[in-house]
């Protein structure tokens, strides 16, 4: 294989790679694990994932991306150096990778992922916005002039924008999605239950009962903790409906983000998305209802994208594809020397 480009959705939960002529070829949690006593890289994806459960103590696994920005260099750089070099072992040239981030990034934040993907392999690197990239791969056109809004829900991240011409109209990112919903389980269930469980439990209570409406049929889950008061272990019953109260201030946040844009929306595009609708991408788009909800709160018609947590992924490759229409509207391809052109806040100087 010579060479050829690659895509990168580097989320808060996962990394999917999309490879040119391909297709999605990797889809992994987006964790590092370290050995405690001194530091040594152990894993990385599902393999660290894994070895959270079987040796706590000894390991300690890092998320390096918080808020779909990079809060730990060194694993982020671990973990992309680690992907990347597993996929491009056969090629003759270094591939040029478009990779995602979040449509309010600041310029240091776009330097930081611009230098850590060169850092780990890429002979250029081209930055697309997180929902532009789901709007590509939900198959709202690169370069059609309706207008059409994505509502992208991520584990870290809801990004939302309207996408016309291939670029990004009206956008709004809030640090509200997957993981805040989680942490309302964990708060509910320590305050109303008594019980204190874990991220991983409250996940599994989001994905088994967890609805955006309430459900017309009530459904429970068995679930163990510790006892919040003697500490110790103890197995109790949820239910949906107090798991739906429990996250839908935060639905309600997500819900308020959206009209928000579309009540900024200039009125041509605010017409095209009354007939086109709201698509909605990313792992929150599997909570049941969510379609539902935003109609019923915005009143436009809202659909899930086919393949939702995939999409960004596939939306790096449309962009791939199409960087003709894309570098019109500036998203160009850049090496490491050229990352200096991001250093436009007056603090990113520091480093
Ligand atoms: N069936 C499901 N029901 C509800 N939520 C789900 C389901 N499956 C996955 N999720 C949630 O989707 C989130 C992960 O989605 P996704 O992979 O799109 O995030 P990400 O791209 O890694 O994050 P970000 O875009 O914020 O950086 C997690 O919070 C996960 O709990
Ligand atoms: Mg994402």
């Amino acid at each position: 294989m010579p060479g050829v480009n690659i895509g990168v959705d580097l989320g808060t939960t996962s990394i999917v790679i999309y490879v040119e002529g391909k297709g999605i070829v990797l889809s992994e949690p987006c964790v590092a694990a370290y050995r405690r006593e001194d530091g040594a890289l152990m894993a990385i994806g599902k393999k660290a994932s894994e070895m959270v459960e079987k040796a706590r103590d000894e390991i300690l696994v890092i998320k390096p991306m918080t808020n779909g920005i990079v809060s730990d260099f060194t694993a982020t750089r671990h973990i992309l150096t680690g992907f990347l070099s597993r996929i491009c072992k056969n090629m003759i040239f270094r591939p040029n990778v478009v990779v995602c981030v979040p449509s309010m990034a600041t310029d240091l934040e776009k330097r930081t992922i611009l230098d850590l993907v060169t850092a780990a392999g890429a002979a250029k690197a081209c930055l697309i916005e997180e929902p532009l990239a789901a709007a590509l791969g939900a198959g709202l056109g690169s370069d059609r002039p309706m207008g059409s809004m994505v509502v992208d829900i991520g584990g870290g991240t809801t990004d939302i924008a309207v996408i016309t011409m291939g670029c990004i109209s009206v956008s709004r990112s809030v640090k509200v999605a997957g993981n805040a919903l989680d942490e309302a389980i964990i708060r509910h269930v320590r305050r109303e239950r008594d019980v204190i469980i874990g991220a991983r439990t409250a996940e599994e209570i989001k994905k088994r009962i967890g609805c955006a409406r309430l459900r017309g049929v009530e459904l429970g889950m068995a679930i163990k903790g510790k006892h919040f008061v003697t500490g110790l272990p103890v197995s109790i019953e949820v239910n949906s409906s107090e798991i739906y109260l429990a996250m839908r201030p935060q639905l309600e946040l997500i819900a308020e983000a959206v009209q928000e844009v579309l009540e900024t929306t200039p009125p041509e595009l605010s017409g095209d998305i009354a007939e086109t609708g709201i698509c909605i991408t990313g792992g929150g788009a599997l909570l049941p209802e969510i379609d539902e909800m935003f109609r019923e709160k915005t009143g436009v018609r809202t659909v899930i994208a086919e393949d939702p947590l995939n999409c960004v992924a596939f939306g790096t490759g449309v962009a791939l594809a199409h960087m003709d229409i894309l570098s019109q509207n500036g998203y160009v391809f850049r090496a490491r020397g050229d990352i200096g052109e991001y250093m436009c806040e007056p603090d990113s100087t520091a480093d």
